[in-house]
């Protein structure tokens, strides 16, 4: 039905591109529109006919070119080129020497990192609000919902139920939170450098990356999936080791709270709370004591600790292995960054994983 439905919409393009072209026929802009239209049509032309789930390709794909990337630029940086080197470093750890002139083009502040939370904020909540809605009202989701699902999620028959009502509502409200914490911080408390830069791609990918992990919580849940309806829920079908994740969410939540201010408190003054500085300094306290980026460990174990909840979740799983290896490079790259400058950097203190690595 999808295939259909994209082919008329591409011929009711086709003919208002081609009407321009009669009457504006040296206009290179819309020829190279037209091209444009159709590659993007064919791609998801090709998408729908395969039945490809654009939520698993998204993950996999960020996988492989980050554990590509981070690796090369971790074990044989000199070697690279410098589009590679400066489109893959950012904020602190950022590319420095020669510069690429079309990478430069397209850094952005890192501060808009802000933006894809308010993304990431309204997204989970519109989420949460169909499972919450789906519950009490002991009804289906719209049918666009399970229509737009099916589109991204590799079509109807692909998509099976394998989380429950009571389980989905559970890992809505902890996304829903950590996007709300996140949304705050990044909004109201955080203090970015004005120097410092992310790359366009790094932008586009926050957005991918909640826009697929928030449908990642619907894909395959009760009530979301063609022909199933949602159950009710109790505290009494919580199992004991969601209990024990839901308590690992919680500790690893509230410490990435707490690395978060440490990283805020070094900009300001102990008394006054103005900011004094937009330097990078050498974090102490808490989980920076044993290793440099706590807030990223604690990224990587509450994803953990929703893949536990949802444990029969494979797209889940797709996206533990994607943030535990973004996470991981990042961490490498942070860690090799204090050591070179801060003399006196602790030796002990690891990158990611306390004692480990
Ligand atoms: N789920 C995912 O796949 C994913 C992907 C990326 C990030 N994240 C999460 O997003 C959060 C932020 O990531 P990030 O890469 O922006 O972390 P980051 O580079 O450590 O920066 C976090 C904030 O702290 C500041 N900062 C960092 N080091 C500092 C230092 N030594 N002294 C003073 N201020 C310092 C930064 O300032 P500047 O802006 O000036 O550098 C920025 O405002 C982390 O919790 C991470 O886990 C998750």
């Amino acid at each position: 039905m999808y295939v259909y439905l994209l082919t008329a919409v591409k011929a009711g393009i086709y003919i208002r591109i081609r009407k321009q072209f009669y009457f504006n026929s040296d206009s290179l802009q819309n020829f190279e529109n037209f091209k444009l239209f159709n590659m993007i049509f064919d791609y998801f032309e090709y998408i729908l006919k395969n039945k490809i789930n654009l939520i698993h390709t998204i993950f996999i794909g960020f996988t492989i070119i980050i554990v590509v990337n981070g690796s090369l630029i971790n074990l044989m940086e000199p070697l690279l080129p410098v589009f590679i080197r400066q489109s893959f470093r950012y904020g602190k750890h950022k590319h420095i020497g020669s510069k690429d002139a079309l990478v430069s083009m397209i850094e952005i502040p890192k501060s808009w990192f802000s933006h894809f939370y308010v993304f990431a904020f309204s997204w989970a909540l519109w989420a949460l609000y169909l499972v919450l809605k789906g519950i009490i009202m002991h009804t289906t989701a719209p049918d666009y919902v399970i229509q737009f699902l099916d589109l991204v999620g590799g079509g109807t028959e692909a998509r099976k139920v394998l989380i429950d009502s009571n389980t989905a509502l559970i890992a809505a409200v902890l996304m829903t939170l950590q996007c709300a914490r996140r949304f705050y911080e990044t909004n109201f408390v955080q203090i970015f450098s004005k120097k410092s830069k992310i790359n366009l791609s790094h932008y586009i990918v926050g957005y991918l990356h909640y826009f697929g992990a928030i449908l990642a919580l619907l894909l395959n849940t009760e009530g979301f999936v063609k022909g199933s309806m949602p159950s009710t829920f109790s505290f009494r079908k919580i199992t004991l080791f969601q209990y024990a994740c839901l308590f690992l969410f919680h500790f690893s939540w509230s410490q990435q709270y707490k690395s978060n201010m440490i990283l805020v408190n070094l900009r300001k003054d102990a008394k006054t709370g103005k900011v004094e500085t937009e330097k990078h300094l050498l974090p102490t306290g808490g989980f920076f004591n044993i290793v440099s980026s706590p807030h990223m460990l604690f990224e990587v174990l509450m994803y953990a600790a929703l893949l536990g909840i949802m444990a029969n979740s494979f797209t889940w799983k797709l996206i533990v292995i994607w943030v535990c290896s973004n996470q991981l490079m990042n961490a490498l790259l942070t860690h090799k960054w204090y050591k070179e400058n801060f003399k006196n950097y602790p030796k002990h203190r690891k990158a990611l994983i306390p004692f480990i690595l």
